[in-house]
């Protein structure tokens, strides 16, 4: 069970909404997920269409009468997905709960005892850095940092990252962090250059993508439905699922290796059956090694040939470009886009001509 705590002390940086999506994402890749809501705005609970009239006990009668969490969770209408709902009720917890030994351990201790089992719990936090947040981030083993591409962000930053230092040095556990950079809009050079800084700045715990500013994203809260339901061809949901996708490469590191046959008919040469590329259960990983590239992308017939769409990458030091792609077994073309210019696989020798007089690599991946 992995236990993740969305956080961030400043408010409208997109925690609800990763905390929303990504339970409704990985649900549709069959795991188990419990959304735990922190926040006394229960905007969590409102995102999955829980109406406050609906709530009998909420997570604020778990912290404050010890009541089983089990007692609190409710369905929601995507399957694999239930919440321990949140009501207004707990804005007063601070004070009800100020002299209670242990306060800080209390939804820890909840989740320890929880009957039903999940492959997931995630724990959306209010903003700001009371004991509401400090008790998910007890609970939790790693957390999820929200961040949104201006000044302010920035500058709350080294507070959340302060806190997670005490955190982890008062309760000896050490809470895997990473960075979301989100509502990041590409047209923006000022949104770009902070995404570069913010990358640059916390190398090897930041997501491969950012989630981009999409309006169907604030749509879809006020319909109380995920952006999966809601409008699942949209760029909140590509993002959404692709960040899914890294998450469960965290699983399970475990590559398999399927062999690739070649379409011969297609190529005059003998191709090697093994590349360096290989299956995993994300998908299909394309590797391409330039250290003097600054932008490696893929496209092909898997993603409509718009370069990196849907795809996860993630860049080694020694300038490895792995492109995780989301395919079925099945054949298919595709290119490599090196700052800009269009290049074949240099470690696939089977091509095809293509009706540009150039050619594509091709690969076929058996299942
Ligand atoms: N990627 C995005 N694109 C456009 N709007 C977004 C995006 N992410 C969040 N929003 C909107 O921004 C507002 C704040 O997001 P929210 O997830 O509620 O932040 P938080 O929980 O950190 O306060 C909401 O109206 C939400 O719909
Ligand atoms: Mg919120």
């Amino acid at each position: 069970m992995r236990i993740i705590a969305i956080a961030n002390q400043k408010g409208g940086c997109g925690k609800t909404t990763t905390a929303i999506n990504l339970t409704a994402c990985l649900s549709r890749r069959d795991r188990t997920v419990l959304l735990i809501d922190m926040d006394p705005q229960g905007h969590s609970t409102l995102g999955y269409n829980i109406r406050t009239e609906e709530i009998g006990l909420s997570i604020y009668h778990v912290l404050k009468e010890g009541i089983s969490l089990d007692d609190v969770i409710l369905n929601t209408r995507i399957q694999n997905v239930k919440v321990a709902p949140s009501t207004i009720v707990l804005s007063t917890i601070e004070q009800d709960i100020a002299n209670f030994p242990e306060k800080e351990g209390r939804l820890h201790h909840a989740i320890n005892n929880l009957k039903r089992v999940f492959d997931y719990i995630m724990i959306d936090c209010p903003p700001n850095l009371g004991l509401l947040s400090i008790n998910a981030l007890r609970a939790a083993s790693e957390v999820i940092i929200p961040l949104d591409a201006s000044f302010f962000s920035l500058h709350g930053l080294g507070k959340l990252i302060e806190t997670i230092e005490v955190l982890n040095r008062r309760t000896g556990h050490k809470l895997e962090t990473s960075i979301l950079p989100t509502m990041h809009d590409r047209r923006s050079r000022f949104a770009r250059e902070v995404l570069d800084e913010v990358k640059a700045h916390f190398k090897g715990f930041i997501f491969s993508i950012p989630v981009r500013r999409c309006s169907k994203l604030s749509e879809s809260v006020s319909f109380g439905s995920p952006i999966s339901e809601y409008a699942p061809n949209s760029i909140g949901h590509w993002d959404y699922s692709g960040i899914t996708d890294e998450l469960l490469l965290q699983e399970e590191p475990s590559v398999r290796t399927h062999s690739i046959a070649v379409l011969s008919s297609a190529i005059s040469i003998d191709a090697p059956k093994a590349m360096v590329s290989g299956y995993t259960d994300n998908g299909f990983i394309f590797i391409y090694r330039d250290p003097g590239a600054a932008e490696v992308k893929i496209a092909g017939d898997f993603n409509d040939w718009i370069p990196d769409k849907g795809v996860i990458t993630i860049r080694e030091d020694d300038g490895t470009w792995k492109k995780i792609v989301p395919i079925q077994p099945g054949s298919y073309q595709y290119k490599f886009c090196i700052d800009g210019d269009w290049k074949e696989d240099p470690s696939n020798p089977n091509i095809v001509s293509n009706r540009y007089g150039s050619y594509n690599s091709l690969v076929i991946i058996d299942s």
